[in-house]
Order: structure tokens, then C-alpha cells, then sequence
């Protein structure tokens, strides 16, 4: 019996550390697998699932694999809260990554600031996202920086002087980077001749952009996503517009270029990334993608997926713990990580710090104009 009890209580502890050690570790995510926007949810759901195939292939983290369980909110920002809810009452997940459209991960953010769950956004850039909490990260460049990258291009390449904006009421980013556009646009001398807006889900812009017709302006900002962006742009043209449209990261998707067809030539916008970079993390990604998805090229909001999911296993496994409290501090103390789309150092603010790429939209494609450094 003596020789045994130790023998017992060995096994016991086998077994229970490996039960824990072959449990998955489970993330949650939330995003618009339908909806407007469904290509955001769509997207970054991709890019995250090829990171997990790749972190899970090489044995996951801490010796266990990582299950993600995936909510679709809809493209709506109550449907957000509800699933973040459910994600982490139900499912006890770990953190959570999401969203994409920043008045989506504003709605949701509290919720897990207040369960202390850290939340990730792969790609909402308003500002006040990470402002709700100590819980709330991001792995993108915010839009103080995107909006005055576009005024800087359209002062000092495109030399505009006289601009408008066509922007979206309803939506948290998009008021944003209108006034981050005027402010630099102001500082460096330009002139905002007219500054007109629209909400979601519409679809005649004829009022609006006849306004900005008689302002005879030299650009025309438009801060939008892409339903909007692409009739924006087709009804600019029949109304004789020729001068470009601009906008954000909102603009990336193929969707703008089947709404808005040969009207987005010679248009310009801002975004994370281009599949053209010549990174060798970009041309791996981009690969590695192309081989899952039956070719497709992968959007901003797919790369950005797939470096959260990294980001977030990476910090599971500096944190040696699936506790709250110690994943947000291995996040917040993230360092020079290698991700695909640029390296990411969270600042105090609990933003990423990272270069955005101009694009040009010409014969139907985009093309690399240039990079700003933050
Ligand atoms: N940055 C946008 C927002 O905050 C969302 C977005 C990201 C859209 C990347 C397209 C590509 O709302």
C-alpha cells in the first residue's frame, strides 16, 4: 500500500495535467459573415482560420490545440453585443477577436472589458475603440493617422487644394476620419468647399454630389465602406464628376469594384497592406492564402485576421496562462512581433503602431502608390 500511494498520486496528476494539456484553448470571434458588410466578416474569418490551421499544425500553444467559435452579428452593432455575450458566458472563452467596423467593436468592447475578457480588433481603426478599456487591444494603425495620410497625399502629391466630403453619419469611423481629414487638410492650406454626408443603406447620392458638383472641388474624400463607396463613386461620374474620389481602409473589397465598375479608375485610398509589397511576410501570406482559397487574392481585412490570431496565441504563450488578466498583460507588453502585415508593438494606448500604404485604383486593380511611416 506505501509503495503504492505515491505511485497513484503520480498517475493522478498524469492524468489530470494531460486532460488539461490535450483541452483545446477556445477564442471566440465575432464578425458579419452576413450583412452589408459581409465581406469584412468573411475575410478576416479566412486570414484567422489559415493562422490556426498553421499555430494548431505545429502543436498550438501551451501543448494544447486553440478552438475558435466563430458569431456572426449580422453586420448589426446589437447582434454584436449579444454574441460577444454569449461567446463568453456560454462558450468561457478565453479572449475574443473582433470587430472589423468600429461602431461594432464599440458596441461590444464593454462587454468584455466589464468580463474582463481581452478583446483584439483586427482592424477597427476609430480611436475610441481601445479607449474603452484596458482589456481592449487593436493590430492596426488608428485614424488620426489614416486621415491625415490621405490629406498629406492629396496636398502635397495630388497638390489639391479644394476638397469635399461625402461622409457616413451613421457610422463611428467614418465621422471620425472626415474630421482627421479636415484637420490636416486645413493645416496644410487646403480649402473643404463642401461637406456633405449620407447614412447607411442608402443609395441615391445624386442630392449630395450635385452639391459638391457646383463647389467644383479638386478631390472629393468619401470615408465610407464599400456598398456606399461603390454607387458614390458610378453616380459621381454620371453626374460628370471626373475629378478622384478618395477614401479609407473602408474602400477594400471587391465589392467596390463590381458596385462601382470603370467609375473607380483613377480613385485612391488608404489601407493596411497590398498582396503587391514585397515583403517576404507578405508574399508568404499571400501564398499560403491563394493555396486555401482557390486562388482569391486576400483583402486588409484578411491579413489583419490572420496576424490577430497569431497575436493572440503568441501572447497565450508569453503569458504561460489562459487567465484574463495574464493574457492582456502579454498583449499590452507586445514587443517588435513579426506579423504579416507589418511588426507590431501595442503602445500605451494599446494601439499598433504601423505603416499605411497608399493604393491607386487603375484598369480595375489596385496598385502600390506608396508607404507612410507612423
Ligand atoms: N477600419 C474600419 C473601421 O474601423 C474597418 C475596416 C478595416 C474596413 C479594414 C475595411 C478594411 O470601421
Amino acid at each position: 500500500m506505501r509503495r503504492i500511494v505515491p505511485f497513484l498520486a503520480i498517475l493522478v496528476g498524469l492524468l489530470v495535467s494531460s486532460s488539461v494539456r490535450g483541452q483545446a484553448i477556445v477564442i471566440g470571434e465575432y464578425g458579419s459573415l452576413t450583412g452589408g458588410t459581409a465581406t469584412f466578416g468573411i475575410s478576416t474569418d479566412e486570414g484567422l482560420q489559415l493562422a490556426l490551421d498553421q499555430i494548431n499544425a505545429k502543436g498550438g500553444v501551451l501543448g494544447r490545440p486553440i478552438k475558435v467559435v466563430v458569431e456572426d452579428d449580422e453586420s448589426r452593432p446589437e447582434e454584436a453585443v449579444t454574441v460577444v455575450q454569449k461567446l463568453i458566458n456560454q462558450n468561457e472563452v478565453v479572449a475574443v477577436i473582433g470587430e472589423v467596423a468600429s461602431t461594432r467593436s464599440l458596441a461590444a468592447a464593454p462587454v468584455c472589458q466589464k468580463a474582463h475578457i481581452p478583446m483584439l480588433s483586427p482592424s477597427s481603426t476609430n480611436p475610441k475603440v481601445t479607449q474603452v478599456g484596458s482589456y481592449i487591444f487593436r493590430a492596426c494603425f488608428i485614424d488620426p493617422f489614416q486621415g491625415a495620410a490621405m490629406a498629406n497625399f492629396a496636398s502635397n502629391k495630388l497638390g489639391m487644394k479644394k476638397l469635399a466630403i461625402l461622409y457616413d453619419v451613421k457610422n463611428d469611423y467614418s465621422v471620425g476620419l472626415r474630421q482627421f481629414f479636415i484637420d490636416t487638410i486645413t493645416k496644410n492650406g487646403g480649402q473643404i468647399v463642401a461637406d456633405e454626408s449620407y447614412g447607411e443603406g442608402d443609395f441615391d447620392f445624386k442630392a449630395q454630389l450635385t452639391k459638391i458638383r457646383t463647389a467644383n472641388p479638386d478631390g472629393i474624400y468619401v470615408p465610407g465602406y464599400y456598398t456606399e463607396v461603390g454607387l458614390i463613386c458610378r453616380q459621381a461620374r454620371e453626374l460628370g464628376i471626373t475629378v478622384p474620389l478618395m477614401g479609407g481602409d473602408g474602400w477594400d473589397s471587391d465589392k467596390t469594384f463590381e458596385i462601382g465598375r470603370d467609375a473607380v479608375n483613377g480613385c485612391y485610398f488608404t489601407n493596411h497592406y497590398s498582396p503587391d509589397e514585397d515583403r517576404p511576410e507578405v508574399k508568404a501570406f499571400v501564398s499560403a492564402y491563394r493555396a486555401k482559397y482557390n486562388g482569391k487574392t486576400p483583402d486588409a481585412m484578411a491579413i489583419l485576421g490572420y496576424d490577430s490570431m497569431d497575436l493572440m496565441a503568441d501572447a497565450i504563450r508569453r503569458a504561460c496562462s489562459t487567465k484574463g488578466k495574464a493574457i492582456r498583460d502579454a498583449l499590452a507588453s507586445t514587443r517588435d512581433f513579426p506579423a504579416a502585415s507589418g511588426t507590431i508593438t501595442i503602445d500605451a494606448h494599446r494601439n499598433a503602431q504601423k505603416p499605411i500604404v497608399i493604393l491607386k485604383i487603375e484598369n480595375d486593380k489596385t496598385t502600390f502608390v506608396g508607404s507612410v511611416q507612423p
